[in-house]
């Protein structure tokens, strides 16, 4: 093939030939990991003032340096400067564009540095930054079913389990039993940025430095917490990004969950919500329709997450140590769950934020269906029966309702003494769903009182997130 004499390639030297355009065009991956140039930049810098501290720079080769960096970064930042396909990836691009400004001394930074762990430096410092993003969206989110819950707090529904009628619930608790799903999401990301504050520059290709480098220095300035204890799992390790896209995957399950739910509860037969026309979109034949795309998104994408984790860990199965150039793999799906989440979590805050619940509707079936026969039960159970035939009263109840085609609050006290002489009058106290949702008044349970309390709980939860996102100084 023709080869580009002014070619950057950082590996020519013991090449009789340039490569092949079908292995150039396979090797390439500038078209993608440019979205780590701004990190990329940041290491450069720390590891230009670790070069400086060990003399291999002298003071004024790290101000032209650092300059030259910053000018860098401002033309990437601008679009002036961009990678090109004669650039294979975005540190070979990033050396050149240095070059280009400084001349010779822009081929000193790559001392004691390899590609090896500048990638997966540049990719944790990449996934801290977004894992901080994604995090204050999670917070946004919580905090829409938050004014939700607290805006229609005391709206009673029927909750269900197998999507059938199970006891009444407070429709509050139930858009308050997401929150904690995202608030552990918000804690499964926290712990990961602690495991992932570990610097890999300075680990070389695989073995450390001849030079007189300082990790613990780089490591410091990038706000990693310590270097990498061994250089060889510092350019193989990439737990980081499993564990990230198991977060993320997580976070997307819980997506399709609440999507699935909005998606049941703005259908005809339930009505038990609208959407706001802003967050939602309508037919190109139909005109009557109104339908809950974000919801349907929100299972879609699921399905992606979910697949971006398989692929990552596939890649690394059975991949021998050090780095192996499979790992380039790593960062397609990485950057895919990163952006997709990023379009997902705020549409669904606003879905959510906008739409309005039709509290009758829902309200409207809250007893029904026999949603009182555990209350039944567990009457009898204070009354000193036990609960297995307890169950089996109340099962006849509900037998009987069902022979008389009515509800367990239609029976008079005369209907259920004749099913069972322990059913006495007094039972008819507990046969209402007010009733009934008062009394289930256990720490979490869906009592108003107990409501309440949880709400005040959950302001605490994310006024801490906050806390983390923006530390005191
Ligand atoms: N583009 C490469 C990657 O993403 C950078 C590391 C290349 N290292 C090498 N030894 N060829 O993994």
């Amino acid at each position: 093939m023709e080869q580009n004499e002014e070619t950057t390639r950082l590996w020519g030297g013991r090449f009789s030939s340039g490569p092949s355009p079908e292995m150039t065009a396979l090797s390439l991956s500038v078209h993608f990991d440019w979205r780590l140039a701004k990190y990329d930049l940041q290491g450069s810098r720390a590891h230009a003032r670790v070069l400086h501290a060990a003399q291999l720079l002298d003071d004024d080769e790290l101000d032209k340096m650092l300059a030259a960096l910053d000018e860098l970064e401002k033309d990437v930042e601008n679009g002036s400067f961009v990678g090109t396909a004669e650039d294979e990836d975005v540190h070979t691009a990033l050396e050149r564009g240095l070059i280009e400004r400084l001349g010779t001394l822009g081929g000193k930074l790559r001392a004691g540095r390899s590609r090896n762990d500048q990638v997966a430096t540049d990719l944790r410092l990449y996934l801290r930054d977004n894992v901080r993003r994604i995090v204050a969206d999670l917070i946004d989110l919580q905090q829409a079913l938050l004014g939700k819950a607290e805006e229609y707090r005391d709206v009673v529904a029927p909750g269900m389990t197998h999507l059938q009628h199970a006891q009444p619930i407070l429709f509050s608790h139930q858009l308050l039993a997401h929150v904690h799903a995202f608030a552990r999401d918000v804690d499964r990301l926290r712990d990961w940025d602690k495991r992932a504050a570990v610097s890999p520059l300075g680990a070389g290709a695989l073995a450390g430095s001849s030079l007189a480098l300082d990790p613990v220095a780089v490591a410091k300035d990038l706000g990693f917490e310590r270097p990498a204890d061994n250089s060889i799992d510092a350019v193989s390790d990439r737990d980081y990004v499993a564990e990230f896209l198991f977060a993320t995957a997580l976070i997307g399950v819980h997506l399709s969950r609440i999507g699935e739910e909005v998606v049941l509860w703005t259908t005809t037969e339930f009505g038990w919500v609208t959407l706001h026309d802003s967050w939602a979109t309508g037919s190109s034949i139909m005109p009557q329709k109104k339908n809950p795309d974000i919801g349907e998104l929100a299972r879609g994408k699921s399905g992606r997450f979910i697949g971006n984790l398989m692929a990552l860990l596939t890649i690394l199965k059975a991949l021998p140590l050090a780095y192996d150039r499979d790992l380039q793999e790593d960062k397609e799906c990485t950057f895919d769950s990163v952006e997709q989440l990023q379009l997902l979590v705020p549409a669904v805050t606003g879905m959510i934020a906008t739409m309005t619940v039709n509290s009758d509707a829902v309200s409207r079936g809250a007893g029904s269906g026999h949603a009182l026969a555990t209350d039944v039960a567990e009457w009898l159970v204070r009354q000193g029966v036990p609960f297995r035939e307890a169950h089996e009263i109340s099962g006849a109840a509900v037998r009987e309702c069902d022979e008389r085609g009515c509800e367990l609050y239609d029976l008079t006290a005369q209907d259920l003494a004749a099913v069972d002489p322990r059913l006495t009058a007094e039972v008819l106290d507990v046969l209402t769903v007010d009733g009934a949702l008062a009394a289930r008044s256990t720490h979490g349970g869906t009592a108003p009182t107990a409501v309440i309390k949880q709400i005040d709980d959950i302001k605490a939860s994310i006024a801490a997130q906050r806390g983390w996102l923006e530390p005191a100084e």
